[in-house]
């Protein structure tokens, strides 16, 4: 049997912001992935492409005054040359609002609906009354129904990732005014999601690829599958068949934009884009964790209602911290690809470097920019750097380049053993594991060296020496055929240090073990340059600074439970008497009327308030706080206020001292 060529996706990122790290934790194993499987003699077509449409594009598009069309045009320039600096490089990387998007997504909605899938119904939509318009997905926020956690329309992106059909927000408020929502009947179409159930279980019981992909899906499908609403009350987006005032959800013409961008890039290759989709396939999803739902589930059920042939395996990545912070554009826990690294001169490589080894492909990724320093510099410059430098320093000053000879055989060996289990964590979409065993070949050749002197032995042993070094420069070369996948640059500019002329990415990795031929070398190049401590604290400074730029947005707290709720005692009060604390500024010693008697509390709000005007007020009293001294004062409890001025909280209307507060 004819074995399918393989087809790698992206994620398609959407074009309304730069491209950060988060985006690049996905994009970077996949490259990584296209690379080795490519060295490894696979055929592999690469495909990705910018995500148009939806409202996380027309909110930014009308908010930044532009229309979604220029925005979409703007940044999906940007992200393909962003992709172009990091060495992501995509055989094809096209726009879901191109034709041939538009035209996949009709065409497959026509055939879902003439399968019978597609049926209509009336909704409650979120409506505001003050922009006078329907608030599809990010127009709207509120509470998520499942979690109680706040909540996008369409996601709850902060809580238990659910997807959220329009109308199951609670507490519905217009993102664009700030007015609650109210709910008004609409049509739209559903796609009948819950009929593939029996199917969904069974493709995800043998579906390849991260077991996170496969175990999250699962749970879902069998917890709850209903109807989805695939249609939006929007001008920006596919038009539904016959339907002028209703786009696609994005969520369908996004990843049917890997179809479209594959047929366009067969069209330019002179192939059969059918050969990728139709049938069984090789369909290789690289995704980020938070979008299971929509490949694992969604996606699919889509293709296999339509008549495609379903993704052979999905790869999604952990999430991605920075600084032990949840990853947050809006708390300046972020590291932009352009403004914060490659605009700095840091190479592509080291980050590509430190995304690849710093975890499992599934676990969380804390960054941080001292443990990027000590990457860098510890495993970068001390062993890969300075073992090719010493051998290829040596070759070039002793034998003007790589002296007659070949390697023994357990360097060969050695060789072989890091190939096989590069090729099998590679195959396991265990990409740490791979780049360890790597770096665990540079090791082996630094000890090598080191342990062999071959600077000493030249001194007694001619021969010696020159044995060593073949050695070592079969090693060189290994190490930038098994590296490229990892750092492409970098693997080149080793490839021309032994006197290639021609392209690395041209050889099979198994080349790692075929000999030198002897031949003149130019004077070795440094190949990593150490992250300083100067540098190191600009990059954290710039960090830092952001986060303190943000500040003025509070940072989430978890979420607490009803009993921790309840465990405090809240009740209401009426300040009796108030006096300043003698040698302080900001303390008042109250005396408050909780119902059951009366509380002394001592309260920082002296800048705020005279002692006078406060009695008689009525406050909200945190009751069964630990007695403290304050002062040398004892305080019994805490009067809650709000904000940077300590407005004190009151109840709405009189209400007796002592009311609990619940
Ligand atoms: O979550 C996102 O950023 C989406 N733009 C990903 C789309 S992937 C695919 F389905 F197209
Ligand atoms: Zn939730």
């Amino acid at each position: 049997m004819i074995r399918k060529p393989i087809l790698v996706t992206c994620g398609l990122p959407y074009t309304n912001g730069p491209c950060h790290l988060g985006h690049l934790r996905t994009y970077v194993p996949a490259d990584f992935y296209v690379r080795y499987l490519r060295r490894a003699g696979e055929e592999v077509v690469f495909i990705c492409g910018s995500d148009n449409h939806g409202t996380p594009v027309v909110v930014s598009a009308e908010e930044a005054g532009v229309t979604p069309r220029s925005l979409a045009e703007k940044f999906h320039s940007h992200f393909f040359e962003t992709f172009k600096r990091v060495s992501v490089i995509f055989d094809h990387f096209g726009m879901t609002d191109d034709p041939a998007n538009h035209h996949r997504t009709r065409a497959i909605m026509q055939t879902l609906i003439d399968n019978g899938y597609i049926y209509s119904k009336i909704v409650h939509q979120s409506y505001c009354t003050k922009c006078n318009r329907f608030l599809p997905d990010r127009y709207v926020e509120g509470i998520c129904p499942h979690c109680n956690t706040p909540a996008r329309g369409d996601e709850c992106d902060q809580g238990c990732g659910r997807h959220l059909e329009p109308g199951e927000i609670k507490e519905p408020t217009c993102t664009v005014c700030g007015t609650r929502a109210e709910f008004r009947d609409q049509e739209h179409y559903f796609f009948k999601l819950s009929e593939f159930k029996d199917f969904l279980l069974s493709y995800l019981d043998t579906l390849d690829g991260t077991s996170n992909a496969r175990n999250y899906a699962l749970g879902w499908v069998t917890d709850e599958l209903h109807d989805w609403c695939v249609t939006r009350t929007l001008d920006w987006g596919v038009k539904f068949p016959g339907r002028e005032d209703l786009v696609v959800y994005v969520w369908v013409d996004a990843p049917v934009g890997y179809i479209a961008f594959t047929e366009e890039w067969a069209k330019k290759q002179g192939k059969d884009w059918k050969d990728y989709w139709c049938g069984d396939t090789r369909v290789t999803h690289f995704i980020g964790g938070d979008i299971i739902y929509h490949h694992g589930i969604f996606w699919p059920a889509l293709l296999k209602g339509a008549g495609y042939g379903t993704p052979h395996s999905i790869i999604a990545s952990g999430m991605v911290k920075v600084d032990d912070h949840k990853f947050s554009k809006s708390r300046g826990y972020v590291v932009w690809t352009n403004e914060d690294y490659l605009d700095k001169g840091l190479s592509p490589d080291y980050l590509r470097y430190y995304l690849l080894s710093y975890t499992n492909h599934t676990k969380e990724l804390n960054f941080s920019w001292k443990v990027f320093q000590e990457r860098v510099n510890n495993e970068l410059v001390n062993t890969l750097g300075n073992f090719v430098y010493r051998t290829l320093y040596f070759a070039h000053k002793e034998y003007g380049g790589i002296p007659e000879g070949e390697a023994d055989s357990r360097i060969i060996d050695e060789i072989n053993q890091c190939l096989a289990t590069v090729d099998s964590a590679v195959r396991q979409y265990e990409f740490k594991n791979a780049v360890d065993a790597m770096m665990g070949l540079a090791a082996f050749g630094n000890n090598y060296i080191q342990t062999n002197a071959p600077w000493k032995l030249i001194k007694t042993d001619r021969d010696g020496a020159r044995k060593v070094i073949r050695n070592c420069l079969q090693i060189v070369k290994a190490l930038a055929l098994i590296i490229e996948p990892v750092m492409p640059g970098k693997a080149g500019l080793i490839w021309a240090m032994l006197g290639n002329r021609d392209n690395l990415s041209d050889h099979p990795v198994s080349d790692s073990v075929l000999g030198l031929a002897p031949g003149t070398l130019d004077p070795p190049k440094i190949l990593f340059e150490k992250i300083d401590d100067t540098q190191l604290s600009e990059l954290e400074t710039l960090l830092a600074a952001r986060v303190l730029a943000a500040g003025t947005i509070p940072e989430k707290k978890p979420e607490i439970t009803i009993d921790d709720f309840s465990a405090m005692d809240i009740r209401t009060g009426i300040i009796i008497s108030a006096e300043k604390v003698p040698k302080s500024s900001k303390l008042l010693k109250l005396q408050v009327d909780i119902g059951t008697g009366t509380r002394q509390i001592v309260s920082g709000i002296s800048q705020f308030y005279n002692p006078a005007e406060l009695i008689g007020k009525s406050v909200v009293v945190l009751v069964n706080l630990k007695p403290a001294k304050i002062f040398g004062i004892e305080s019994r409890g805490m009067i809650l206020a709000a904000g940077d001025h300590a407005s004190l909280l009151k109840p709405e209307t009189p209400i007796e001292p002592g009311t609990k507060i619940r």
